[in-house]
């Protein structure tokens, strides 16, 4: 097994998150992972699960493979400084007003061009493989950025079980829409409900991640509860909350903001630092929680993730396939 170095962190970075993220990089260092939290210690309650209560933990394992040694954002601005437009445009209107929306009874229906279609039931996904732990970044195109720790698991473990055929080119991704519970409904800036997609390949690339957590403890409503997608070389919009339908198709899905205004947001929303946006440039970011004096950061092409992520793209004009 190949020794995991733990990263200088500087004590400029030391937050009650960075003592949170050491106490999990102790674990791995010590190569205990899995013996230190038992078997038995990572089996989410699934009582507290099912009851949907947000504040409940939700141990997962951490995975070094994906794990960045930036300064996590705050637990408390990962939570309160949300896009969710079901629930409203303002920043804060998730945390306001997500807390009615039903997380249960809830299933996912996964359809379209697969061997076999099938409705999960949540509490069954969250089962489906065990759950790790992932640091990623998350851009959003209206230049802001955070670091958060996810739970979850590959979506590509989720597509396997339901064999996608040889004409499944794309992934679409379904909102839940509930009128009663989603004040933003009202609003029509988007033909609800809220649609995202992928190509196959970046469906199935291992950094596409089904979310059923943050912070070690169940994803609360204004992140996405029950279960969301996380694609972290792509901007925030592409990652769909509150999912309840997956649907595999040969053609290219109309999303959301493609529908809105095609040339302001395309289909692939790569992190691009090269590709402004007609009406704002992509080159830096604001991270959240550095405080309006702090200087931007530069925004890496695929989000920093283009070790992982170029050789999907290779031949592509990614100016034309913004
Ligand atoms: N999913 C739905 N259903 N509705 C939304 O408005 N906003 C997107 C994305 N997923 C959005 C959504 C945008 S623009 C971003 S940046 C991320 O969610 C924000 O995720 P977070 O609030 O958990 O940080």
């Amino acid at each position: 097994m190949s020794k995991i170095k733990i990263p200088y962190i500087a004590p400029s970075e030391i937050t009650p998150e960075a003592v949170w993220l050491s106490r999990r990089k102790w674990l791995l260092q010590a190569g205990a992972g899995v013996a230190a939290l038992g078997a038995g210690g990572l089996v989410p309650d699934l009582s507290a699960w099912a009851a949907g209560q947000q504040s409940s933990a939700l141990p997962a394992q951490p995975n070094p493979q994906y794990w960045l040694s930036n300064k996590l954002t705050s637990e408390k601005d990962v939570s309160s400084y949300n896009n969710f437009y079901e629930f409203g445009t303002g920043k804060t209107d998730p945390l306001d007003y997500a807390g009615k929306m039903q997380t249960r009874p809830w299933t996912v229906s996964i359809e379209g061009e697969v061997a076999k279609p099938r409705t999960f039931d949540i509490d069954d996904l969250l089962k489906l493989a065990s759950l790790e732990e992932r640091i990623y970044r998350l851009r959003c195109v209206e230049a802001w950025s955070m670091v958060i720790p996810w739970s979850g698991y590959s979506l590509a473990t989720l597509l396997k079980q339901v064999e996608p055929t040889s004409k499944a080119k794309y992934v679409e991704f379904v909102t839940a829409v509930q009128p009663d519970n989603m004040p933003g409904l009202g609003d029509r800036i988007i033909d609800w409900p809220y649609v995202e997609g992928l190509r196959i390949d970046e469906a199935m690339h291992p950094l596409t991640m089904l979310v059923f957590g943050v912070y070690g403890k169940v994803l609360p409503n204004q992140n996405g509860a029950p279960m969301r997608v996380a694609i972290p070389w792509k901007y925030g919009f592409k990652s769909g909350k509150s999912i309840v339908k997956i649907r595999l198709l040969e053609k290219m899905p109309v999303t959301s903001w493609v529908k809105i205004a095609s040339n302001e947001y395309g289909f692939y929303a790569n992190v691009n630092p090269d590709v402004p946006h007609p009406r704002w440039s992509q080159a830096t970011e604001r991270r959240i929680g550095d405080g309006i004096f702090a200087p931007r950061v530069d925004t890496l092409m695929f989000n920093g993730y283009a070790d992982q992520v170029a050789s999907l793209y290779t031949g592509m004009d990614l100016r034309k396939n913004y």
